[in-house]
């Protein structure tokens, strides 16, 4: 089953950007990470990030098209954008809603986020881990023991 792992502005600078807030692992390394996780989960898993609104809008589409589950990192556009919960609203699998820091411990306009009404779940605080616990989810609930 193939999953999209998305993500928003900024997080391409994992690694370099405030690693004491989200760490040093760099984006390269959580991607193939997270692909070598989802092999051993027989999940087919394409990690994509973008700096661009307007290109995750297409991708939540493709998502929605083709019903493939999605693991969503939004970045700051989970606190700001209604385009992007307007897109997470026409997923028809699984959406799982990923934060590598603990949003709630921090500045308030991070509190709210305009993707969760429409996710699965939300994973927060866990760091890059947070990405693995919501494939095993998603491979939970979409296999069967005779897979
Ligand atoms: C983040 C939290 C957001 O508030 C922030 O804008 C990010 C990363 C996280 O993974 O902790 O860019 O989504």
């Amino acid at each position: 089953m193939k999953v999209l792992v998305l993500n928003g502005p900024n997080l391409n600078r994992l690694g370099k950007r405030e690693p004491e807030i989200y760490g040093r692992t760099t984006f390269d390394d959580l991607a193939a990470t997270l692909v070598a996780h989802g092999r051993k989960r027989s999940l087919d898993v394409d990690v994509r990030q973008t700096n661009n609104e307007g290109e995750l809008i297409d991708w939540l589409h493709e998502a929605a098209d083709h019903g493939h589950p999605v693991v969503l990192n939004a970045a700051a556009w989970t606190h700001t954008s209604v385009a992007i919960g307007d897109a997470c609203a026409q997923l028809t699998g699984l959406l799982i809603e990923v934060h590598i820091s603990n949003v709630h411990r921090r500045e308030p306009f991070r509190h709210h986020s305009y993707i969760s009404a429409h996710a699965t779940g939300v994973i927060v605080g866990l760091g890059v881990r947070g990405y693995e616990h919501a494939l095993d989810f998603i491979a939970d609930e979409t296999q069967t023991d005779a897979e």
